[in-house]
């Protein structure tokens, strides 16, 4: 009997748990989905049935065996204990615990070994940021054919990254737009729609926002690099779901484009769109909704003799969040 928890289960990842726990046949023998008291007696729908959403308290962790965590870091430091002590595996998928030297960062396909420290199972388990997440799984296989000496990343990351309500606000906006009545920001700060920026997060002391530095941070311990050169520059697109990133790789030695896609085809969680006779390559509406990241546009740089260039989207919400999580969780589970 497996008592599963969703902390967040009203938002935009919680809603793809509750999708992805139904499609991987997770074994869920009672639901116990868990918010804010703003959504305390709505519903959400799992297997067909609405299930009845509990207000965030110490007392909903009674008798839970898995709490996956998707309501921001504050709730995660403030309840996680909790859930730790009444007896259940916790899945974070906040910032507050993954630069924790205690806490496994994991991307299952990635550092699998990381959920078997040797100081014993441990019962809270960090999901990486959405970004990072997806950008293992493509560079981890190319880590694999030569060590990867510097990383120059440009992200393009998507509405939904933002939550629910920013997802909301680009429809509203662009309908505005269209409409031609004035487009109004209500989540982010700034026009999105028929727009860019750079991320929303904050600006910290090293001139790089959060995401920026959070991305830098996350692929040096998910990778085991923490001497990894990486420079980043996060920018928030008008796509409504599914982040892409360009992604310079300098390797330690020159490795064919041909030995890459190899590489790439074979690894698991990653599909290869890569075709320049119909100029075929990742996009966010192909990414949306699968569980694979794309990756394509492989090829030369010819300003470096080891550096290659690579085009990549995922689903944000799933590898990036709510599959990720998921896949944990599994792991976790086929080693009680
Ligand atoms: N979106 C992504 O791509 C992504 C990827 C990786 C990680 N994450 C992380 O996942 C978390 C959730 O993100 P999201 O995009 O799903 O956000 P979201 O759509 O805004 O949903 C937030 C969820 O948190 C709940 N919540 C807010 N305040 C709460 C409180 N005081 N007590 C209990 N529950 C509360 C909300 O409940 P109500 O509906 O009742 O307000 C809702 O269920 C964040 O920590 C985010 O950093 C997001």
């Amino acid at each position: 009997m497996v008592t599963v928890a969703i902390v967040g289960a009203t938002g935009a990842v919680g809603a793809e748990l509750l999708s992805v726990l139904e499609k991987r046949n997770f074994p869920v023998d009672r639901l116990v989905p868990l918010a804010s008291a703003r959504s305390e007696g709505t519903t959400v729908t799992f297997r067909g049935q609405p299930v009845t959403v509990r207000a965030l308290s110490a007392e909903a962790f009674a008798g839970v065996d898995v709490a996956f965590f998707s309501a921001g870091a504050g709730r995660s430091r403030e309840f996680a204990a909790i859930a730790q002590a009444a007896g259940a595996f916790v899945v974070d998928n906040s910032s507050a615990f993954r630069m924790d030297d205690n806490v496994p960062l994991v991307v299952p396909e990635v550092n699998p070994e990381a959920l078997h420290p040797a100081s014993g199972k441990p019962t809270l388990v960090a999901n990486p940021n959405c970004v990072a997440a997806i950008l293992t799984v493509a560079l981890a296989p190319i880590e694999r054919l030569s060590p990867i000496r510097r990383l120059v990343v440009s992200t393009y990351q998507s509405a939904s990254g933002a939550g629910a309500r920013a997802m909301e606000d680009l429809q509203v906006q662009t309908r505005d737009f269209l409409e031609g009545r004035p487009v109004i920001p209500r989540v982010l700060k700034h026009p999105f729609a028929f727009n860019l920026f750079s991320h929303d997060s904050a600006m910290e002391a090293n001139g790089y926002n959060g995401e920026e530095n959070k991305v830098v941070n996350e692929l040096r311990k998910i990778l085991g690099r923490p001497d990894l050169a990486v420079s980043v520059t996060s920018v928030r697109v008008p796509v409504l779901r599914a982040h892409s990133a360009s992604v310079n790789v300098e390797l330690a030695e020159p490795i064919s484009v041909e030995a890459v896609r190899a590489a790439l085809s074979a690894a698991a969680g990653v599909r290869v769109v890569d075709d320049p006779e119909k100029n075929h390559y990742p996009m966010p509406v192909e990414a949306s909704g699968a569980d694979d990241v794309l990756v394509g546009r492989i090829r030369r740089d010819p300003s470096h003799p080891n550096a290659l260039n690579l085009f990549i989207s995922g689903d944000q919400l799933l590898k990036g969040a709510a599959l990720n999580a998921v896949q944990i969780a599994e792991a976790l589970l086929a080693n009680c």
